[in-house]
């Protein structure tokens, strides 16, 4: 569906190149996006779904990647060598992944391996990070995951070596250890500015997670007292959140999960339920829109305003200069390495 408020003029001469370059063109749109972008685009997903839908798409010639900048990277790191992939507004980052500098990280590391030596623990790197982290996690080892399989990947790694790394979301971290039960004393969180990241060297050792102390500005609104308020005025809302919340929120929730699993939720949850998501606004009000025999609420109104740059009208100018115009382009030593830490998440969830 088509939002009619937008220039008809703009939206048909989108239409008009995606029909002119046929399979040669895709244009994948994240769950964040504005329901314009979506609706332009060939396939929605979640970071995770898009980027194997990357991967896996070897007919196109040109990726249009409607996200932000490290989800277009990561697509472009797995894209084949005769695809160009271009975001439609560079400055579309991600604050969480701009809160861990690769150069902060392999200090950090450096730090920790002398402590309890290099061959104790895995580097795990949420997909939201820049490819140079990406690449360090490939060298050393490491893999990359997304909220959709942070806990197979912790298992993954818990089963080759008796320690993690992770980074930057500190609350994916500490959510996914909870879940697999690991004692909250053995979760550490290293502040890059502090020495030894604020810990000691018995805290180091002693410790089976450490995450790193970054967080999305997004996730981390939602807060018990909007739990609390909901179950007032909802007492038959089930309440659903992302695992970027804090820890209090996800246990004063019902359920928590990745964007599929909210999006799944609503999806089969029985219809006259009531659902109040905490996550990105976009997603939230395109499943109210989708499913109206459901009641589907915002916890609270959170909007990503990276997620946001993104307009018909920078697409439009992308798909002008298709191949040219804001076209990702990746060291290839980063590449390469990134490459390694993408496709053992990619095998993780295959197995
Ligand atoms: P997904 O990995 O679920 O797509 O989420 C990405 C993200 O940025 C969440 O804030
Ligand atoms: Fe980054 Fe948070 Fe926006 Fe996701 S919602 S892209 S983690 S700032």
């Amino acid at each position: 569906m088509i939002d009619k408020t937008l220039d008809n003029e703009l939206i048909k001469k989108i239409i008009d190149i995606k029909q002119a370059l046929g399979p040669e063109l895709i244009i994948l749109t994240h769950h964040y996006q504005r329901s314009s972008i979506v609706d332009l685009g060939d396939f929605k997903g979640d970071s995770f779904g898009l980027s194997k839908t990357a991967a896996e798409d070897g007919d196109a010639r040109y990726i249009v990647f409607c996200g932000v900048h490290f989800m277009a990277e990561s697509a472009a790191i797995l894209a084949k060598s005769h695809q160009t992939v271009q975001i439609p507004d560079m400055e579309a980052g991600c604050w969480m992944a701009d809160m861990a500098d690769h150069s902060l990280v392999e200090y950090a590391w450096q730090q920790v391996s002398e402590i309890i030596g290099e061959k104790a623990i895995t580097p795990l790197v949420y997909m939201n990070s820049d490819a140079k982290i990406k690449a360090f996690c490939g060298r050393n080892s490491g893999a990359v995951c997304t909220s959709s399989n942070a806990p197979d990947a912790f298992k993954w790694a818990f089963s080759r070596r008796e320690k993690i790394f992770f980074f930057p979301d500190r609350y994916l971290g500490i959510n996914t250890a909870n879940k697999l039960s690991i004692p909250p004393d053995l979760v550490i969180v290293w502040r890059p500015g502090k020495p030894l990241g604020g810990n000691t060297e018995s805290r180091i050792r002693k410790s089976r997670v450490i995450v790193w102390d970054g967080y999305c500005l997004v996730h981390t609104r939602f807060t018990v007292d909007h739990i609390r308020g909901m179950r007032n005025t909802h007492p038959d809302a089930a309440i659903v959140v992302h695992p970027e919340c804090t820890p209090e929120v996800i246990a004063a929730a019902d359920a928590d999960g990745s964007t599929k699993f909210i999006v799944n939720y609503v999806k089969n949850a029985a219809p006259g339920s009531t659902i109040a998501i905490g996550t990105e606004i976009n997603l939230i009000e395109r499943l109210a829109e989708q499913y109206p025999d459901k009641t589907v609420l915002p916890l609270y109104r959170s909007l990503c305003p990276n997620m946001y740059k993104i307009t018909p009208e920078k697409l439009l100018l992308t798909l002008t200069r298709i191949g040219e115009y804001n076209r990702i382009s990746i060291e290839t030593d980063i590449k390469k390495d990134a490459r390694l830490a993408l496709d053992r998440m990619l095998r993780l969830t295959e197995a």
